[in-house]
């Protein structure tokens, strides 16, 4: 239950604007996620913000404003440093706790859940690709027979 009975939910592009732009300005001046979006990705919130803005109006209002190909970003980030699962963990619970500040609602749940799944998707597509700091694949080890 929210405690925050008077919020409404999602309902326009500008709600999601709002969303997203508190979001953010959470996310880059967080201690555990923050330094992957200003020193890594030298991110252009200006530039940034109107493609996520379309995205969650996608998902949210059904506006097809947003293009797809979300994961390649990430892909792309991951090999200069590695996204791990704590990092994606602080995303999603920056990424609750201000959709629950801002809004209450069936869309505003499922803004939530959807971030979830696509979190827990990323993350697992991006532990079968290569990080400098993160090999992958299969750890071989020989041992000698059993005597
Ligand atoms: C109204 C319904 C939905 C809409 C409009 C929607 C929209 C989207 C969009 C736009 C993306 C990004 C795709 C890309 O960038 O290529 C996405 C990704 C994803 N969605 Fe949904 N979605 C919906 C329902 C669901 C449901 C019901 C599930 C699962 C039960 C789901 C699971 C996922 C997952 C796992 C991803 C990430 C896929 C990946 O690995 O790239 N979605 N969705
Ligand atoms: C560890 C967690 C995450 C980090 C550090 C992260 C970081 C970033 C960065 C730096 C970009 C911009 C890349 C660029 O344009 O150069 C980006 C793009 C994006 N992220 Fe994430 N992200 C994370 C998780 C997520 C999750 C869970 C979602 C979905 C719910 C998401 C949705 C998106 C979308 C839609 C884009 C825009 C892709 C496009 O340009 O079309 N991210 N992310």
């Amino acid at each position: 239950m929210s405690v925050h009975a008077d919020l409404r939910d999602i309902e326009s592009r500008a709600d999601c604007e709002r969303l997203v732009r508190t979001f953010y300005g959470r996310a880059l001046a967080d201690p555990i996620i923050g330094f992957i979006f200003v020193d890594v990705a030298k991110l252009d919130l200006d530039a940034h913000v109107p493609r996520i803005t379309s995205f969650w109006e996608t998902i949210l209002l059904g506006a097809q404003s947003y293009g797809g190909g979300a994961f390649r970003p990430h892909a792309e980030l991951h090999a200069k440093v590695p996204l791990r699962a704590a990092h994606f963990e602080q995303w999603l619970r920056l990424w609750s706790r201000t959709v629950d500040e801002l809004f209450a609602g069936d869309r505003a749940d499922l803004a939530k859940a959807h971030a979830h799944r696509v979190g827990r998707a990323f993350h697992q597509r991006l532990q079968g690709l290569a990080s400098p700091a993160a090999p992958a694949g299969l750890i071989v080890t020989q041992h000698a027979p059993r005597r």
